[in-house]
This record gives C-alpha cells, structure tokens and sequence, in this order.
C-alpha cells in the first residue's frame, strides 16, 4: 500500500484551532503538507474572536517538524484566508471547509439572527473560501476540497433547523463543484462527521466524547485528498472508524395519464404507491431525472444544457 504524501502541497484548513480541524492540519502536516492553519478562535456559538486557537495548532505542528502559519479571519474573508497561503507557499493545492458554529434552538424559537449566523458561517463562509481557491486550483490544474456536511442536515434534529438547512446546502455545493471542477481535476467532497468536540462534549457523555476521535474522521479526509482518489461528488458519515457513503434512492414511481396527472384527488391515491420501494433506483445524475420526465412528454431527446465554463 502506497502511502498518501503531500509534499509540496499546500493545505488550506478552516477552523483548525481545535476539534477535527487542528486534527486535519496535524494528519496533513505529519504527511508533508504546508498547512495554513485558519481559526477565527471565537465561542462555539461564534462570539468573540483570538489568535492563541490557530497559534497552538502552529506550535504543534512546528514541534514535530512540519510547516504551518497561522491565519485568524473569518470564513467569511475566504480571500484574506487564501491571500495567507499564496504569500506563504505560492498556491493551494488542498482546501477543507470546516470551520462552524452552532445556534441551536427549537424553530418556534429560532431568531432571525440564529438563522442568518449560521447561514454566513457555514454556507457563505464555505462559498467565500472556496471561491478565492477556485481560480488558483483551476490554474495549477489541480485541486481537493472537502465540505462539512452532518447527521442532522441529512437527517434532520430537532432544534437545529438553521444548522441542517446549512449542512445539507453544503452538499448541493459539493455536487455542482464536483461537476464543474472535473475538467481541470478539481474533486469536492463531502463529510457527515462524528466526533468528540466542544460541539459535540454539551450533547454526549464524556467517555463517548472522549471515545469518538477525530482522528478517525481526519484518515478519511486525508485519503479523499489524495493525489489518485478518483472519488468526487461523494457524501460519506464517518465517526469512530466507521466510514460509509450515500446515495439517493428513488422508487420506480407511478404513471398518470391525461387529466388524472393534473388531479390532486388521483395523486393522494397513488402516493403510497409512488413510496413503494421495490426495485428502486439510484439516480446519480440531472440526467436520471431529466430523461423520464422529457420522454413521459415526448422529448426523449431533450437534455439540460451544460453551462460553458
Ligand atoms: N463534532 C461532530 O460530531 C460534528 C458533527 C457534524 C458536523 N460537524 C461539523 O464539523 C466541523 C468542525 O466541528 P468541531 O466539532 O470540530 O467543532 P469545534 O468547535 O471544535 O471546531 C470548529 C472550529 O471552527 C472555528 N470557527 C468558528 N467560526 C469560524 C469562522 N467564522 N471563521 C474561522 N473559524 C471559525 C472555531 O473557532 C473552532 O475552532 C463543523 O463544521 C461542525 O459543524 C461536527
């Protein structure tokens, strides 16, 4: 088995003051990688802000040889976070969109604020993050990013609606990045992660936070970063060293024909029909969706046009 390397390659990681992100930084760096190390050192419910979270992880990194900086912006700057490594090491070979914060509260509840803070940290900050990279990783014709993706965006949780709405999106943007970046060898990625963490010691035991390593979670990481992983588009859960992907799953589905497909009476009567499981598919693409609908409608032919790059 060939080891995974990263020498000379630079590894951007956010919110690697602590938790998995200092354990991404300190998998990447024990493999060669030039990691910049991005924490904006606030509370776990994004309030406040210092430099001792991402010096630390500097230091440890440091102490066994490796190479890293530090950056203390936001996510919200991607381009401040990206400009680090560029001056730093010259480009950006590996991105992981980690950073996050929690404001949990039952949506009765939800502030607007609630909302709005965690949609800029999680969504926007990953944007803006990746979008500095995004030309520099088309440049050099290659490119890694994995996105942060959880249990209770796929799943749903109860009081965590701000969250999930953020953590399932992420993956819509896995897979439109998994697409567009094919042609210049750019995989997006993303991970559900379990994983002792100031986020996760409020809502679990101690021996299970204590138990739950995410140096588990960093392995899969680093291996979807590799230079030969072919893997893009994907969603992975992993915790403890479990690791298992997804995909969707659709029913064969029902058929109306004429003024029936247009009456909500004949729909309810076919609904648990059309939630019958057996011999179900597993769409991977627009197109698995696109091709029944157009042939249902004469137009076998019709495909949804790529955008030109
Ligand atoms: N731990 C889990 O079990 C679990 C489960 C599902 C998803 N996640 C996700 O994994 C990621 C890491 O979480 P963790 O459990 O290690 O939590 P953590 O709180 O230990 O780490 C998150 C880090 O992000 C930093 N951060 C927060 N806002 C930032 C910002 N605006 N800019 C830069 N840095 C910022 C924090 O300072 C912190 O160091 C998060 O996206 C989280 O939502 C974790």
């Amino acid at each position: 088995m060939n080891s995974i390397r990263f020498d000379q390659k630079t590894v951007v990681v956010t919110g690697a003051g602590g938790g998995l992100g200092r354990a991404y930084a300190l998998a990447f760096a024990r493999r060669g990688a030039r990691v910049v190390v991005n924490d904006l050192g606030g509370s776990g419910s994004g309030e406040g802000q210092s430099a001792s979270a991402a010096d630390a992880v500097v230091e440890e990194i440091r102490a066994f040889g490796g190479e890293a900086v530090a950056n203390y912006n936001s996510v919200e700057d991607g381009d401040k976070i990206i400009q680090t490594a560029l001056d730093n090491y010259g480009r950006v070979d590996v991105l992981i969109n980690n950073a996050g914060i929690l404001r949990d509260s039952s949506f009765a509840k939800m502030t607007a604020q609630d909302w709005d803070l965690i949609q800029t940290v999680h969504m926007k900050g990953a944007f803006s993050v990746t979008k500095a990279a995004w030309p520099v990783m088309r440049e050099q014709n290659f490119g890694r990013i994995i996105f942060t993706a959880s249990a209770a965006g796929i799943y749903g949780n109860f009081g965590q609606a701000n969250y999930s709405a953020a953590k399932l999106g992420l993956f819509g943007l896995t897979q439109t990045l998994a697409i567009e970046g094919a042609k210049n060898n750019i995989k997006a990625n993303c991970i559900a992660p379990i994983a002792g963490s100031r986020l996760t010691e409020t809502i679990m035991p101690a021996d299970v936070v204590a138990a739950l390593k995410p140096e588990a979670v960093a392995a899969l990481v680093v291996s979807l970063c590799a230079e030969d992983c072919e893997e893009s588009g994907a969603l992975y859960e992993t915790g403890a060293g479990w690791t298992a992907k997804l995909r969707w799953e659709r029913s064969q589905g029902v058929i109306l024909h004429g003024a029936d497909a247009q009456d909500a009476d004949q729909v309810a009567a076919q609904l648990a029909a059309a939630g019958d499981f057996t011999g179900a598919e597993h769409p991977a693409s627009i197109q698995d969706t696109f091709t029944p609908v157009m042939s249902r409608i004469g137009a076998s032919q019709a495909k949804p046009e790529p955008q030109k790059a």
